[in-house]
């Protein structure tokens, strides 16, 4: 062998040799990571405990998802249910009169179309459609007796002569509105 050669061979080796050596300190770090991943992998991810804030609304979920700033507190409020307003029994009221359902209604029915063997029918009537308020008011005063010739059943509609002009007014008054 020649010296260049020689020269040659010992160079190949180092060289051979340092590539080995990087070769196994790649080969010895390279299974070490891989633990240390599998490692990371199988630990079980941190579960954020749910938080509630002193308002009950929740600021943190189970999947410590955190509420932006200000949304947690806008979550709706639920209202208290408003109280049923009392729209039906206003208009029952409205559409009636108290004094004729406490002294007529028992005979003419509580919506004035009459009573079978009592009382007529207020809503047809003829006679509530042609009399001014003066004239109704005269003729509850009066009533009409059982044997007077105006009489068409035979049953009599009593006097209100005892009740006061502003109550048979108003009597009146709802009796023209029907
Ligand atoms: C005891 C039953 C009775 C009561 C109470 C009564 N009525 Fe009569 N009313 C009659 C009868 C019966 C007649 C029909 C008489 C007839 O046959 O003509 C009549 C007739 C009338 C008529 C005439 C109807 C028409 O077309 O001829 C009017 C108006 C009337 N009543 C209004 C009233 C009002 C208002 C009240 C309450 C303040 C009242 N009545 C209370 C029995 C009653």
């Amino acid at each position: 062998m020649t010296d260049a050669t020689n020269r040659f061979s010992a160079v190949l080796a180092s060289g051979l040799l340092i590539g080995a050596l990087v070769l196994l300190s790649a080969c010895g770090q390279k299974p070490a990571e891989d633990a240390d991943a599998a490692a990371a992998a199988e630990a079980p991810a941190p579960v954020a405990a749910p938080q509630v804030n002193e308002r009950g609304v929740q600021t943190v979920d189970a999947d410590g998802n955190v509420a932006p700033f200000g949304m947690a507190s806008r979550k709706p409020v639920p209202l208290p249910e408003p109280a049923a307003a009392p729209v039906a029994e206003v208009a029952v009221v409205a559409a009636t009169s108290a004094l004729y359902g406490a002294n007529c209604s028992a005979c003419h029915g509580q919506d004035a179309t009459g009573v079978q063997g009592l009382g007529l029918n207020l809503v047809d009537s003829e006679l509530v459609a042609v009399s001014s308020e003066t004239e109704l008011v005269a003729f509850l005063k009066e009533g009409r007796a059982g044997d007077s010739p105006d009489n068409t059943t035979g049953v009599p509609m009593p006097s209100f002569v005892w009740m006061s002009d502003e109550n048979l007014t108003e009597i009146t008054g709802y009796l023209q509105s029907l």
